[in-house]
């Protein structure tokens, strides 16, 4: 098919094919003793605290099997028991306490408090928390000042208790952690110090900044229901609205706010711990991975709710798995018509469509002594979102805190507003995780150069299990000739050996092994002339999911502001040097790799499109030396892996090749023109 005329670039060639998804399973489940009420006397002798006083005081350890040669490495389990007292003029809000372990600790029980970032039992504090544990207060979030109180020790002071593993030599030593303060910025704590053996303390003080904001915030300081922590901002945030109270059960209203510029959820799994005996009777817009109710039946609940018919409660689990519901159930009125519910867990960015970047959902829930009482609300802890795509991105979440009640608006048009009786807020940030591979890829290559830059070898990772002739993980990708790029890795060996061959490259032995990315970008530099350039980038799915509504976003550090648009895709310049892309209506899906008769392969879907810039307005820029390419590539919000290389323009024959790779594309294309929706 080749030796044809040249085609025009502007062709677009919209294909569609499909691809994989993958499922991010849901935390695993972990029982945490249920919190128990304050302790009695604080550990003692600090004298001088008019701050908050921290105290980490070590109570017990005791030898555990193995027992080990190395006396300094000896396992030992341990009980300390941490406080915070507030003995200042202000309360403290949702405090969060940071302890530095030094001793390899791995935490097995906490009681009073949780993780703030939720993390799960045994929870080892040197792999997870580099440095520092941070725990935050729960259920008792907020601390009240003595003279509030009438220094009642029960509203100024919380107290942990943890249980955990040690490895650590003989007594009487005590390993006792390495640091102790309040993540708080508004407090600044000295360097802890033991004040007795055992006991490890120190005292914070308001830095002189905070001190001077203070009156804003101590005025309503002594009434707890109005004086609220400013709400939080992060990339996606869970908010916990109670709608409605009853003496054992309330109304709860759980939505979900992407934030995000490039955040995107596909068919999210949101979950949570119940850390007080509470379960699901009924939910409204979403529901249960498990409609699970023996946990009730034959636990506590069932004790205590003797004549309630558990054949109607949905869900008894300690950590329910909620999922969205699918579209056609959005008039249901059993269980949809809640606004913002039932859009199949496709949570987009705002830029892309405001109305698909939340989430919403109702449900019942039933409570248990000693929170019978419709004042007694407390939200679940350990939030964890995720989406079900590979692509998706990772998210952490904090513990809920209480903020200002929503306000909404009255249902029937009057010019009034309903506050919810109670609110909290989970903030959930987008976390790359070390080792975390991409699972997207770019390829660069130029008119000049007829030699494409593949992705980076195992650029998403390398199978560990991978049959057939082995290959290497870390030898450089092969470059290869631009049809190269329309074929399986596993079917390319033969063209990118006959190119090394015709181009006298050196070949790795063994042979590089493949990217194993499920989304691959070519971005190919088309023209360059004196007063603008163009470019075309394809998007290819070699998966085995469709990827609807599919976006992109490349960060173009130079030639931002030379933007002028894409032809077949939806673009915007969003700042940061960034452009959004998107699908143009009705095409906007990528279809998975298919088989296509005709072709000797699979074939993966693709969408392409030409973009074009000025350089009226980014004088002195130099395509060809790399300002035309981009420095960032995302695909659905995932940060795809580049090249670490740009095609040479040096190379001593500039061919028509650009023309070929054109040619290549449209013909393969326009092969399997699919228009689907
Ligand atoms: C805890 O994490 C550290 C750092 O990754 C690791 O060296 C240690 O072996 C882990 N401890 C246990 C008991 O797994
Ligand atoms: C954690 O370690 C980093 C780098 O070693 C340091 O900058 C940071 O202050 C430490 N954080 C705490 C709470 O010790
Ligand atoms: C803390 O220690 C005191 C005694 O030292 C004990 O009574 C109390 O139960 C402990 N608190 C927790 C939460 O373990
Ligand atoms: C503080 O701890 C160190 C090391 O455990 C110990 O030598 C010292 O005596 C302790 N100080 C007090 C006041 O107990
Ligand atoms: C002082 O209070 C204002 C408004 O509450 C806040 O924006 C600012 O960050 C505070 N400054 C300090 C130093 O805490
Ligand atoms: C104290 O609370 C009242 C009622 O919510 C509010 O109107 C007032 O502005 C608050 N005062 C300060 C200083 O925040
Ligand atoms: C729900 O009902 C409304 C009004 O009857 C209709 O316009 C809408 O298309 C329906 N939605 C679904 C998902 O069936
Ligand atoms: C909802 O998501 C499931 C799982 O990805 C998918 O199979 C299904 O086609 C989706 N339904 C709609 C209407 O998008
Ligand atoms: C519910 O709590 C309020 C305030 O905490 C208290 O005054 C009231 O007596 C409690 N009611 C019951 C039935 O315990
Ligand atoms: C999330 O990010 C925001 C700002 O980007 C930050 O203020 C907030 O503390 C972060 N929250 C968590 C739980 O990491
Ligand atoms: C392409 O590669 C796959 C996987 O290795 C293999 O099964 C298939 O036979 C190859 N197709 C051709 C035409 O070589
Ligand atoms: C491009 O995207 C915007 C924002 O989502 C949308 O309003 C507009 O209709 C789209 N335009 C086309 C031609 O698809």
């Amino acid at each position: 098919m080749a030796g044809c005329i040249a085609p025009v670039p502007q062709v677009v060639v919209v294909v569609v094919f499909g691809v994989l998804v993958l499922f991010a399973g849901m935390a695993a489940a972990q029982r945490v003793p249920a919190p128990n009420p304050a302790a009695a006397a604080a550990p003692a002798p600090m004298p001088d605290c008019n701050g908050i006083l921290l105290t980490y005081n070590f109570e017990s350890r005791a030898k555990i099997r193995p027992y080990v040669a190395d006396r300094n490495k000896q396992p030992y389990s341990f009980k300390a028991n941490a406080t915070v007292l507030n003995s200042g003029t202000r309360p403290l809000k949702s405090w969060a306490m940071l302890v530095t372990f030094g001793y390899g600790e791995i935490l097995v029980g906490v009681d009073g408090a949780v993780l703030t970032g939720g993390g799960e039992m045994p929870y080892n504090t040197t792999e997870d928390a580099g440095n520092a544990t941070s725990f935050s207060g729960y259920p008792q979030t907020d601390l009240l000042t003595p003279i509030a109180t009438a220094g009642d020790i029960s509203q100024i002071q919380a107290s942990v208790g943890i249980v955990g593993t040690l490895f650590a030599g003989p007594g009487p030593f005590v390993p006792l952690p390495t640091a102790l303060s309040l993540d708080d910025p508004a407090y600044r704590c000295p360097k802890a110090t033991n004040v007795s053996s055992g006991v490890l303390s120190t005292c914070c003080v308001l830095t002189p900044e905070a001190e001077a904001n203070a009156t804003a915030t101590a005025a309503n300081g002594t009434d707890p229901t109005k004086n609220f922590l400013p709400r939080g901002t992060g990339d996606l945030v869970i908010t916990y609205d109670v709608l409605q109270a009853y003496p054992s059960s309330y109304l709860a209203l759980v939505t979900l706010d992407n934030n995000a510029k490039l955040g995107r959820l596909d068919n999210w799994r949101l979950s949570w711990e119940w850390r007080r005996g509470e379960f699901i009777y009924s939910m409204k817009g979403a529901y249960p991975s498990e409609k699970d109710t023996t946990g009730c039946i034959y636990g506590a609940a069932g004790q205590y709710y003797r004549d309630l018919d558990f054949s109607q409660v949905l869900n008894c689990d300690k950590k329910p798995v909620i999922l969205d519901l699918p579209l056609s159930r959005y008039n249901d009125t059993q269980i949809g018509k809640i606004d913002h519910c039932c859009r199949n867990g496709t949570i987009l960015p705002k830029s892309m469509d405001e109305t698909q970047s939340k989430s919403a959902f109702q449900m019942q829930v039933f409570k248990m002594p000693p929170d019978l009482n419709r004042t007694k609300l407390f939200p679940p802890a350990n939030f964890k979102i995720a989406g079900a795509s590979s692509l998706n991105p990772d998210y952490t979440c904090g513990q809920p805190v209480p903020v200002s009640p929503t306000e909404f608006p009255d249902p029937s048009g009057l010019d009034s507003t309903t506050l919810a009786i109670a609110t909290w807020q989970v903030v959930c940030n987008i976390t790359t995780s070390k080792g975390a591979k991409p699972k997207c890829c770019v390829t660069f290559s130029a008119y000049y150069n007829d030699s494409v830059i593949p992705c980076n070898t195992c650029a998403c990772g390398c199978k560990p299990d991978r049959r057939g002739p082995t290959c290497s993980t870390t030898a450089q990708s092969m470059l290869l000739p631009p049809e190269a790029l329309l074929v399986p890795f596993d079917n390319r060996t033969q063209k990118a050996l006959a190119w090394a061959e015709l181009k006298h490259y050196n070949v790795p032995k063994p042979m590089p092994c493949g990217d194993y990315c499920g989304v691959s970008i070519n971005w190919h530099i088309s023209t360059d002339y004196n007063k603008g350039w163009s470019a075309r980038m394809t998007l290819f799915n070699w998966d085995n999911v469709d990827l609807a509504n599919w976006f992109a976003a490349i960060v173009m550090d130079k030639a931002y502001d030379g933007f002028e648009k894409a032809y077949s895709f939806n673009s915007t310049s969003v700042g940061k040097n960034t452009i959004f892309m998107q699908g143009l209506e009705g095409l906007n899906y990528l279809v998975k790799q298919t088989n296509m008769s005709g072709s000797d392969y699979l074939v993966p879907g693709k969408q392409q499109s030409v973009l074009s810039f000025t350089k009226k307005l980014t004088p002195g820029i130099n395509v060809v030396a790399g300002d035309g390419f981009p420095s960032k590539v995302f695909f659905n919000g995932d940060e795809c892996a580049m090249p670490q290389r740009i095609p040479m323009s040096n190379s001593g024959f500039r061919t028509h090749l650009s023309s070929v790779l054109s040619l290549v594309l449209v013909l393969a294309a326009s092969a399997f023109v699919l228009l689907q929706q």
